[in-house]
């Protein structure tokens, strides 16, 4: 009886965790992707267009820092010639921000 309702409880888990897994890549497909790419490296028409970064880059990675990606994805970014990343389009959580921020880290292990 235990044992089943340890099992039960490791399952619930498990699920959870690949929920969420899915719900990040969701999320990055359908905000993030457009210009960053599928893979992070901006291949996209619109990330060659504003000759975005390319997030499987070690060197990028190490140019920003968690906080930093934080606070880029919630508050958006400028350059010179105005907004880049509209924070408005993207309608997240802090929580959701953070899982973002983690699976973009990955890009260069993919
Ligand atoms: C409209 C295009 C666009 C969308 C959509 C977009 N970004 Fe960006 N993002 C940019 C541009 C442009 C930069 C600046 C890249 C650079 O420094 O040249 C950038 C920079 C970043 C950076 C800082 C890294 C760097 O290279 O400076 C992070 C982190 C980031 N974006 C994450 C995200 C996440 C997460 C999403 C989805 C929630 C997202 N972006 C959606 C255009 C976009």
């Amino acid at each position: 009886m235990k044992a089943r309702a340890i099992l039960c409880l490791a399952l619930i888990f498990t699920g959870a965790v690949l929920a969420s897994a899915a719900n990040v890549r969701t999320s990055w497909l359908m905000n993030c992707s457009e210009c960053h790419g599928k893979d992070g490296r901006g291949r996209t028409p619109e990330g060659k267009r504003i000759k975005i970064t390319d997030l499987s880059d070690k060197r990028v990675q190490a140019s920003f820092t968690d906080e930093q990606a934080f606070r880029i994805i919630k508050r958006g970014l400028k350059d010179d010639d105005g907004p880049v990343m509209h924070p408005s389009d993207y309608r997240l959580t802090d929580d959701e921000i953070r899982e973002l921020v983690q699976y973009l880290r990955k890009f260069p292990k993919r």
